[in-house]
């Protein structure tokens, strides 16, 4: 194991009903002047809006709202927010639904304290080291962005999708109620699956020896995902293995998976190119990614690989790991191919360029990658 910190200041509230105390943990924790920020309309939908709304109502606390987040979520809304948090002098930001909201409402945390252009943290141009408080209400199993410190936003100068990563923006409240989750499409249920699998794995296939702990919470949390998934598919309104999957995702994504170890990263990078591009869902494209890229690199590197094969799916060489693994996704519905994901002709060299523009010449640490590997990760991705 390598020396870590690991950090994770966020209240877990779980359960039934939870986002009724949306009032009361906002006024502890966030301030008594919001902004709730929230997606297309599956919370208004659904009625959770409402709920919130009493809830903040009753707890005295005052807000605004801006909603239409779209998925892979955009800059021109983050430089709303941060527009509307300042006239309307608003001092926290309270996300309700997935990923996308999450990370909009991070981002405007982050880019209401700042003289310049938010951007510059993603651009790695600025250091983040004050952002307003957030809270969450999630409404979907999938990014982890309740208990990350991370937020994904593409600029739409460009298509540039970045991940930028800082405790600073780590939520102060995650209210989880698994039931929320049941009129997610099966689509989205699959996407979400696959999205916390990949944040395990991306960890998980690591170089650095002597991480038994970490390997075995990966493990055990890529089995239990892999046990409760096909219940979640057959029966949407499953609370128990709902509830399972919610709480995966979560320590999929917290950094509790990653202490002690080099951690990974490759795929995401290589997916965010995809999804900038052609706005497809994160989880279908890591489906098409992480097997792709596990094949690539089993060629030089094959030990993790054979060792993920033998404890997850009982299986004894990486080839049949990679297999067990596309079955798996099969089975809940997800694409395996560049076509089957929607993209009939990819644009691999505009992708490869921009993904070692953004990440350097060489990319990841299981198996370091020039251009020409990644190229050829794209190429397996668009066989067939
Ligand atoms: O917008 P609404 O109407 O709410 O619909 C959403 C959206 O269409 C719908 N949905 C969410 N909860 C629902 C629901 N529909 C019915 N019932 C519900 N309860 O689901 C769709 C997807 O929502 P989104 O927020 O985009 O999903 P997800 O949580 O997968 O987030 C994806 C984004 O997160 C980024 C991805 O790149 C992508 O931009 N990621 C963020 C990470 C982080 N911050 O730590 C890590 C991840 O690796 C990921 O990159
Ligand atoms: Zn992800």
């Amino acid at each position: 194991m390598i020396a870590f910190d690991y950090c994770t200041p966020t209240e877990y509230v779980f359960g039934p009903d939870t986002e009724t105390r949306a009032g009361e943990l906002s006024k502890e924790k966030l301030g008594n002047r919001l902004l709730i920020v929230y997606g297309g309309g599956s919370a208004e939908r659904s009625g959770l809006l409402g709920r919130v709304r009493r809830s903040l109502t009753d707890a005295g606390i005052q807000f605004k709202e801006l909603g239409g987040v779209k998925p892979n979520p955009t800059d021109d809304l983050v430089y709303q927010g941060i527009e509307l948090c300042r006239r309307e002098d608003l001092n926290a930001v309270l996300a309700v639904g997935g990923g996308s909201a999450i990370d909009t409402a991070k981002a405007i945390a982050g880019g209401v304290p700042y003289e310049g252009d938010f951007w510059d943290f993603w651009a790695g141009k600025a250091v983040m080291d004050k952002a307003l408080p957030v809270g969450v209400i999630l409404t979907i199993a999938a990014a982890g962005s309740e208990g990350s410190g991370n937020s994904v936003i593409t600029k739409i100068d460009g298509e540039i999708k970045i991940s930028l990563r800082t405790n600073v923006l780590r939520p102060k409240f995650a209210i989880m109620n698994p039931k929320l989750t049941e009129t997610l499409p099966e689509y989205q249920t699959a996407c979400g699956i696959t999205d916390m699998m990949a944040h395990i794995m991306e960890r998980y296939f690591s170089n650095t020896p002597d991480c038994e702990v970490t390997d075995r919470l990966c493990e055990g949390l890529l089995t239990a995902i892999i046990n409760e998934a096909p219940k979640v598919m057959a029966d949407p309104e499953n609370y128990q293995a709902r509830a399972n999957i919610m709480w995966a995702g979560t320590l999929a994504h917290n950094g509790i998976c990653g202490c002690g170890r080099q951690e990974e990263w490759t795929c995401h990078a290589m997916e965010h190119e995809i999804s900038a591009l052609y706005g497809v869902a994160h989880g279908a494209g890591l489906a098409v990614v992480f097997p792709a890229w596990m094949e690539y690199v089993s060629q030089y590197n094959s030990d993790k690989i054979i060792q993920f094969g033998r404890r997850i799916f009982g299986v004894d060489s990486a080839p049949e790991a990679i297999a067990e693994l596309r079955r798996f996704y099969s089975s809940i519905g997800m694409p395996l191919t560049m076509k089957e994901l929607g993209i009939s002709s990819p644009d691999i060299e505009l992708m490869n360029t921009k993904l070692h523009r953004a990440k350097g010449a060489v990319i990841g640490n299981y198996v370091p990658l020039d251009g020409t590997a990644t190229a050829k990760i794209y190429e397996l991705m668009s066989l067939s």
